[in-house]
């Protein structure tokens, strides 16, 4: 994974990926419920810009590849023989998001940015598990969802260059990478594909 151009601001902390190898199973389920989150925000973005011409086909295309990524998820899940549950989600994406200004069109270009770093961290993070996971299974699913999380931030970036000049979308996406790696750096030690 090219670190440059997934924008991040820092590096994740190792702790994360012991911690993640420790508790492998629940990283899974979280990771499950993040992509289908991941969907549904991307339809949802659909429904409150309907406006905007780009936005049509390429959010449902990216919601598809995520509903995809669910599935998949779910089929290691069952290989591993271990139930979907509901889990307590990271406060992560939440505390990110909240960083938004609330005026058009400000609030829209910093939702995209911010949903391009969170696509950059899973990425980011897919990448240290697939490297280092002794299950094969994972390791190769991994290596799989990490290309497209890896094209969904450029996505999410290119929808913000639409109404955006690109030096002004640079600019705000260094503040909320940065915003990004402090949030990252406040997570409570849980189990989580975001903490
Ligand atoms: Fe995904
Ligand atoms: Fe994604």
């Amino acid at each position: 994974v090219d670190a440059t151009a997934l924008h991040l601001a820092s590096a994740s902390d190792p702790a994360w990926l012991a911690r993640a190898l420790a508790e492998l199973d629940e990283v899974l389920i979280d990771h499950a419920h993040c992509e289908k989150k991941a969907a549904s925000t991307a339809i949802s973005l659909l429904f409150r810009y309907p406006d905007r011409a780009r936005f049509g086909v390429a959010l449902s295309r990216l919601a598809r590849e995520e509903l995809l990524h669910f599935e998949q998820v779910l089929g290691l899940l069952g290989e591993r023989g271990v139930p979907f549950r509901h889990l307590r989600p990271s406060p992560y994406a939440h505390d990110l998001l909240a960083r938004t200004r609330s005026q058009e069109p400000e609030r829209l270009l910093d939702t995209l940015l911010c949903l391009a770093l969170i696509e950059a961290r899973s990425c980011e993070r897919m990448a240290l598990l697939a490297d280092v996971v002794p299950d094969g299974a994972v390791a190769h699913l991994y290596r799989r969802l990490l290309e497209s999380e890896a094209r969904h931030h450029e996505t999410y970036v290119a929808l913000a260059e639409e109404f955006t000049p690109p030096a002004v979308v640079a600019t705000r996406l260094g503040e909320l990478a940065r915003a990004e790696a402090a949030v990252l750096a406040t997570m409570p030690p849980w189990p989580r594909m975001h903490t």
